[in-house]
């Protein structure tokens, strides 16, 4: 059997007027729920804030895995933690203080992810490496559902596995561009955490495109 492979379906890509339904379509089939936050300064987009994560934890028990792409993410740990969140993952080049904020996110008692632009290198991290439960590598700019997937994400990817040797942790997780052919290259390279927004409600039926995205 091959290691276990994890898929976040991306609400970005659901239909917002709906989204309790949106879950309930993906509940079955999706290990964790990827909500994305964006500010309009990390990011030029602007989407949701605690009071949308707190909503869609009424709908699920699956685990919340929320992704700041936002300045000064420190200032909104906590507000997410209470809103729900299992997981809460910065953007290394918001964090100047990065290991600071990292231990700010496990005093909430959350996982501590930091996701990697597609310029920042995967090296970057081998100082606070074994602090991390997550790595997350961009295999898009942020900001946007729908963009096509940067390949050498893939041997970010890898560098990744790498970096980690023998250990379990951190998990290596793999945001933007995902659908049935990068997921297969992802998961070669050593990804364990798929998100993916449009290739899940994109579909006619999200629950079988995630078992698609499993079985690639
Ligand atoms: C992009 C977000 C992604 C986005 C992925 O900035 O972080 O989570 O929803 O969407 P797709 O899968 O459509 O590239
Ligand atoms: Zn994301």
């Amino acid at each position: 059997m091959g290691p276990t492979i994890r898929i976040a379906p991306s609400l970005l890509a659901a239909d917002f007027s709906y989204l309790a339904g949106s879950v309930a379509q993906v509940a079955k089939d999706a290990d964790w729920i990827h909500l994305d936050i964006m500010d309009g300064r990390f990011v030029p987009n602007i989407t949701m804030g605690p009071l949308v994560v707190e909503a869609v934890r009424k709908t699920t028990d699956l685990p919340l895995d929320v992704h700041m792409m936002i300045v000064e993410p420190e200032r909104y740990l906590e507000a997410f933690r209470l809103a729900g969140a299992d997981s809460l993952t910065v953007h290394y080049e918001a964090c100047p203080h990065l290991e600071r904020v990292i231990a700010e996110i496990h005093e909430t008692g959350a996982l501590a992810g930091v996701a990697l632009n597609p310029a920042t290198r995967v090296d970057a991290l081998a100082d606070i490496w074994d602090e991390l439960d997550l790595v997350l590598v961009m295999s898009v700019n942020p900001g946007f559902g729908g963009q096509a997937f940067w390949p050498h994400a893939v041997a970010k990817v890898a560098q990744a596995k790498a970096l980690r040797g023998d250990s379990d942790r951190p998990l290596i997780q793999v945001d933007g561009g995902i659908n049935q052919q990068t997921a297969q290259l992802m998961k070669q390279a050593g990804a364990d955490v798929l998100v993916a927004g449009t290739a899940v409600f994109a579909a006619d039926d999200p629950g079988l495109a995630i078992r698609q995205l499993r079985e690639s």
